[in-house]
């Protein structure tokens, strides 16, 4: 129970926060009144109060003076003034945790002052508890604080420690944005089906079920995607032509040039920010 008898504060109750609550408090980790969360609707804290039990504000010091850990969780864009609002009003010995894209961990601990922090990549599925987080921490993160910021993490789904910011840049091209390279896959897929005349029910899903259980069956098979593609690509048959089409339109360059594309941009945003 590594978040017993620690108050866990969000800045910004949106839906990455409220994911974070649901799986906390789903997976037993803290009590409802432990959780503090700050945002400046009125009308979201009702509904979290009354969903969730937790305490709501709509002063982001009130949040910052009570959470030993004190999760940042609002959009990149008022990241600066949350930041300033609370300098000076983080409690002793708390972990600062950030969500934030492309936020830097020197901006955080600097506008905040408080030299704790943990930079966390989440991406969408983390909504249902089926997400991957990538994570970073200071050198002045202690191994407790460490426990606190996996139990946070790890109530939207898996997690992976890195031990460089530089991982942050791939982690956004790859488990960021990855989603919305899989739900094009899977659009592109539904379409096809309808085109050759099944119902779009019918053809999603074919396709959610056929992409979920290439998953599970990779994970738990442990074989590479080669040595599972060859398994059901016999000569002359149906997946061989297909993967002939797929192989002439490059896709594997195309998805490479493509994640390739996005952690450039994401170190563009960066540098953006050390200006
Ligand atoms: N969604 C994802 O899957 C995902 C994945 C990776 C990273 N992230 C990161 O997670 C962070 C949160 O994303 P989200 O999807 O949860 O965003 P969200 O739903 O928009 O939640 C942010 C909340 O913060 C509130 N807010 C705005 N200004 C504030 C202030 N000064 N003080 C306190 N609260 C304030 C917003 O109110 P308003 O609506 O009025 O602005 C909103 O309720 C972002 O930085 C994003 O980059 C999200």
């Amino acid at each position: 129970m590594p978040l017993m008898n620690k108050t866990v504060a969000f800045i910004g109750a949106g839906v990455m926060c409220e994911a974070m609550i649901r799986g906390l408090l789903k997976n037993r980790l803290i009590e409802p009144d432990r959780i503090i969360a700050a945002d400046p609707h009125e009308q979201r804290g009702a509904d979290l109060v009354e969903r969730y039990g937790l305490r709501f504000t709509t002063n982001n010091v009130e949040a910052a003076e009570q959470g030993d850990v004190l999760v940042l969780s609002v959009k990149p864009q008022v990241m600066n003034s949350v930041l300033s609002g609370i300098l000076g009003h983080v409690k002793h010995g708390a972990l600062v945790l950030s969500i934030a894209a492309g936020v830097k961990i020197k901006r955080i601990a600097k506008g905040c002052g408080n030299p704790s922090v943990v930079r966390a990549m989440p991406n969408t599925p983390g909504q249902i508890g089926e997400g991957i987080t990538v994570w970073v921490a200071t050198p002045e993160v202690s191994a407790e604080q460490r426990h606190w910021a996996e139990a946070v993490l790890g109530a939207l789904g898996e997690t992976l420690y890195v031990d460089d910011e530089k991982f942050m840049d791939m982690a956004t091209a790859l488990n960021g944005s990855g989603p919305s390279y899989v739900f094009l896959l899977m659009e592109a897929m539904i379409d096809a089906g309808v085109h050759m005349g099944f119902s779009r029910q019918d053809s999603q899903k074919l396709v959610h079920q056929t992409m979920l259980g290439s998953v599970r069956y990779a994970i738990e098979s442990g074989m590479h995607p080669a040595e599972l593609r060859n398994q059901v690509t016999s000569p002359g048959g149906t997946s061989a032509a297909a993967l002939y089409h797929l192989e002439k339109g490059r896709i594997r360059t195309v998805i490479s040039r493509a994640i390739w594309a996005a952690y450039e941009r994401s170190v563009e945003l960066g540098k953006d920010e050390d200006d």
